[in-house]
């Protein structure tokens, strides 16, 4: 039986072709009773998009997907885009394993984030399934930035209105090191250009308009946006840590655990991730894909 999810604001609340219940008031929900492999259920792929662009992480649980499954599911979000610093699988090249072995400490993706921010045209979504979970832990953490945008005051709107933020994949603000110091710990990840991290590097508005939905959102993270244009970064650090601070305040978030053969498909656009590192001596397995490249605006 179809599950009715609670509103949301803006959201169309009926689902008939899946149950899909909300994880928390401002983002995400967990899916269930679909089939991803049903290619041809029209009415269920419309719903699914909508669930997507009303609750901006979709958890999509029991699905059995082959890389070639989850790259054709891709395709229906938008384009694949190739990630910089891990080598893609042979077949399906932009697709990336994401792999912490039982005997690793650092794992990928630790830090609040929105994906691969310092290309020119970064993916409006990301597919990640989940081949090998831990028994517990390992969870993902989201941030609604769409919600932390509106919930600024009128006077920090305008003030940002117009900024533009360099964005670079060198991760100098990472703790711990830079891109090559965390490339030397992540072993089991097949990385690479650990040295030309610097030159992954863009201009976005640190306030961007939502390409589907016209909604605006915060657009940034401490750990990717290394200052304001025009800026020096003693000027505007200060401004890009109180604002990752607020989008990741617990009213914005949600938290997305896993189980083997779960597929949750994020918008970039409006939302920052982090994947909590509290699975030691346990191994997780993923694969990822990142679709839909568009220079934010
Ligand atoms: C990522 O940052 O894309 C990885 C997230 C995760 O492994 O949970």
């Amino acid at each position: 039986m179809p599950v009715v999810p609670k509103r949301l604001p803006g959201a169309v609340t009926e689902y008939t072709t899946m149950k899909v219940s909300p994880l928390a008031g401002s983002i995400g929900a967990v899916i269930t009773g679909v089939d991803l492999k049903d290619r041809a259920n029209k009415a269920m792929w419309a719903e699914l998009r909508r669930a997507y662009l009303d609750y901006h992480v979709i958890a999509v649980r029991g699905q059995a997907l082959a890389p070639a499954d989850q790259y054709e599911i891709g395709r229906f979000f938008g384009e694949p885009c190739f990630y910089p610093f891990a080598k893609g699988m042979e077949e399906f090249p932009e697709m990336t394993r994401m792999v912490k072995e039982a005997g690793e400490r650092d794992n990928f993706g630790s830090d609040w984030h929105t994906d691969t921010s310092y290309l020119k045209e970064p993916p409006g979504t990301t597919l990640l399934y989940s081949v090998e979970t831990p028994p517990k832990g390992g969870d993902t953490l989201y941030a609604n930035t769409r919600a932390a945008y509106d919930a600024l005051s009128d006077g920090m709107k305008t003030m940002l209105n117009g900024v533009v933020g360099v964005f670079s994949g060198g991760l100098k603000h990472k703790k711990g090191g830079d891109r090559a110091a965390h490339h030397a710990r992540i072993g089991h990840m097949t990385v690479q250009n650990s040295n030309e991290a610097d030159k992954y590097e863009a201009r976005h508005p640190v306030v961007r308009t939502h390409s589907d939905t016209g909604r605006k959102a915060l657009y940034l993270s401490s750990l990717h946006t290394i200052r304001f244009d025009g800026m020096t970064e003693h000027e505007s650090r200060p401004i890009i840590e109180m604002l990752n601070d607020h989008c990741i305040e617990p009213e914005f978030t949600c938290r997305v655990s896993w189980e083997p053969g779960q597929l949750t498909v994020w918008d970039n656009r409006c939302t920052l991730h982090n994947a909590i590192n509290d699975y030691h001596g346990y191994r997780r397995e993923m694969r990822r894909l990142t679709v839909g490249p568009e220079q934010p605006r």
